[in-house]
């Protein structure tokens, strides 16, 4: 199965960081082309490659690491997914600009780490996502860490856990061959309707919990 990353900042650039430390091959892209990746590649190592974001997109496992306010326009223009995986890696947070006023209001209780949640009228963000992959079998994986400890998977003499669900059993058992070959311990937190609400940015319950297993 070959892997795909869509989006290479924050998210995307630390996925594909797990991935190298374990020579694990995948192509990444962003909205700016391969050149601009070249810089990221070369730090990498050979086994990540920097590609169109079409390319990435017909992986066979898409990583999806952009921002909630740009899913739309990411996700509209891609080939059809046939049964292909997708991996939810998102939040529905918008980033603030830290001089937007936003980014100053008291009744934000995530202005200090600079995002805002976005109101989805009670759905969940995998609820939403899905809707706009049509086709794919959809896994909730690599969201709920903290990039700066998420390419770090084994630690104090552990492995950090991660968390994922979905609705395709299949799926998700090659979702968690891949979390298990760079690292992870995976945690079956079951469908999209449990896990995907209880891992969620910013209000999951299991939102940003850093278990090790020792
Ligand atoms: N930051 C975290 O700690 C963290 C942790 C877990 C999950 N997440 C979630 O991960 C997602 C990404 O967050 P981030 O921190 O990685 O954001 P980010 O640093 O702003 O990176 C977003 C990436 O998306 C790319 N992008 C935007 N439009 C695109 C397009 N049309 N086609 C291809 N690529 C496009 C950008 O490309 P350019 O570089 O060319 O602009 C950039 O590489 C968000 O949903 C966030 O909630 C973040």
């Amino acid at each position: 199965m070959n892997i795909g990353i869509i989006g290479a900042g924050g998210l995307g650039s630390n996925v594909a960081r797990a991935l190298a430390r374990k020579g694990i091959p995948a192509i990444i892209s962003n909205s700016r082309g391969p050149a601009s990746l070249a810089s990221l590649v070369a730090e990498l190592g050979p086994s990540i490659k920097a590609g169109t974001t079409a390319e990435a997109a017909s992986a066979d496992i898409v990583v999806v690491a952009v921002r909630w306010s740009d899913l739309g326009k990411v996700l509209g223009n891609l080939p059809a997914w046939n049964g292909r995986i997708v991996i939810d890696g998102t939040n529905p947070v918008e980033f603030l600009d830290p001089e937007s006023p936003d980014a100053k209001d008291p009744s934000n209780p995530l202005a200090a780490y600079g995002i805002k949640a976005i109101d989805l009228g009670g759905k969940y963000s995998s609820e939403v996502f899905r809707e706009l992959v049509p086709g794919a079998r959809v896994v909730k994986a690599l969201n709920h860490l903290d990039v700066r400890v998420l390419a770090e998977p084994e630690v104090s003499g552990g492995q950090r856990v991660q968390f994922y669900s979905g609705d395709d059993a299949a799926a998700k058992a090659e979702v968690r061959k891949i979390l298990e070959a760079i690292g992870y311990f995976p945690v079956d937190l079951g469908v999209l309707d449990v896990g995907g609400r209880l891992a969620e940015l910013p209000f999951g319950v299991l939102a940003a919990t850093n278990f090790i297993k020792i």
